[in-house]
């Protein structure tokens, strides 16, 4: 049984089956696979593991390969995928996993010893793999523990709960026995992830000139998948010499950081932007952090702010505003979010991490 469920708001996850090709990690996902599988795995009742990682470097997308291996989901009985975020709420979770488990939220259920206690009897007698995405909570360990309980209560060996992280402090106040730390990806495997993204074709021998300013540019982008993927998306549109050397030269680039930081390869791809759709990207800035976006509200709130105009009498301002939207999926400032489950597609706001500190940039002098 593979359930997957989403907790909340920003880059939102799912363990969804149809995914762009992944390159490289073959090492870190045979690991983790035979940490979750192998036979020291059923030593104990429940154990931990913890990805650690930068932003967009591919925690999730490696959760993912793993979670949907069959090595994997042929060993547990129940698969659960929760988006966590910024707010660890238990509770919530404990929800999310019943309506999956039983079909039923319990929402009427408000305490949370009685919420427990039905997850212990959901999930007894069956060897459960829990994957918490993008967790981000590191100090209140008796939430985590609350969550816990009724997982531990139960009697089947090998329980496993895979989290993902930016922050170390996170694997430690959840106890991970095992800790992948994730890097960029491995060169090679990065510059044919590139050159899917640039060049739309990972084996590219094409223009020297081109490829020569490639090199350049993936130098930059410190083997981050996200970095290449949004700086490749905006190289494709235009592929010519010119653009493509003010792209390598442009300053953004010396606000680098340190080694990790993707900023400047997300402040490029927003400069070559189209105006309108600047102007609609920055205004989901207003909304609170980690608010998660739906299309329609999303075009309607853009209309009455004037955001949206039309020369022709004929378009309906919803429809050019639900062409902003797409054209901001397709430009990755806009992620698409799968539910698993009933494959209902909604959007939410890609790079919120960085609009924070790209309007602190533009606000200073
Ligand atoms: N190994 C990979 N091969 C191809 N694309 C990748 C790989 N790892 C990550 N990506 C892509 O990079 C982006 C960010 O990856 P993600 O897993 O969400 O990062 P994180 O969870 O670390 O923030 C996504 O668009 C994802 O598809
Ligand atoms: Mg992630």
């Amino acid at each position: 049984m593979i359930v997957s469920l989403l907790c909340s708001n920003t880059r939102e996850t799912s363990a969804c089956p149809t995914k762009p090709k992944v390159y490289g990690r073959d090492q870190e996902r045979n690991l983790i696979i035979s940490k979750l599988v192998g036979e020291e795995s059923g030593r104990q009742n429940l154990s931990v593991l913890a990805i650690i990682g930068d932003g967009g470097v591919g925690k999730t997308t490696l959760a993912n390969v793993v979670f949907n291996d069959s090595a994997v989901s042929n060993h547990f009985n129940i698969l659960l995928w929760v988006y966590v975020s910024v707010y660890f709420d238990q509770a919530k979770i404990i929800h999310k996993l019943l309506e999956s488990l039983t079909g039923n939220d319990h929402e009427h259920i408000k305490g949370l010893k009685e919420l427990q206690s039905i997850l212990g009897s959901a999930v007894k007698s069956k060897r459960v793999l829990l994957v918490l995405d993008d967790m981000w909570e590191d100090s209140q360990k008796e939430k985590w523990d609350e969550l816990l309980t009724p997982l531990l209560s139960n009697d089947v060996m090998g329980n496993k709960i895979l989290v993902t992280t930016r922050k170390p402090s996170v694997a430690k106040l959840i106890g991970a026995a095992d800790q992948i730390n994730l890097d960029g990806l491995k060169q090679d495997d990065f510059w044919l992830l590139f050159k899917e993204s640039a060049f739309g074709d990972e084996n590219y021998k094409g223009e020297r000139k081109l490829l020569k300013i490639s090199k350049d540019i993936v130098v930059q982008l410190k083997g981050n998948p996200l970095a290449a993927k949004s700086v490749g998306r905006l190289l494709i549109k235009k592929i010519n010499v010119d653009f493509w050397e003010k792209v390598r030269d442009a300053s953004e680039w010396k606000q680098q950081e340190d080694d990790y930081d993707i900023m400047p390869a997300l402040m490029i791809s927003y400069k070559y932007l189209p105006v309108h759709l600047q102007q609609c990207f920055s205004y989901c800035a207003v909304f609170p952090k980690y608010y998660k976006y739906e299309k329609e509200r999303l075009v309607n709130i853009w209309i009455a702010q004037g955001l949206i105009c039309s020369a022709d009498m004929h378009k309906r301002l919803e429809d050019i505003g639900s062409e902003f939207f797409s054209d901001l999926v397709e430009w990755g400032f806009l992620q698409k979010e799968f539910e698993f489950m009933s494959l209902h597609i909604s959007c939410m706001i890609l790079f919120m991490i960085w609009h924070r500190r790209f309007h602190l940039t533009r606000a200073s002098p």
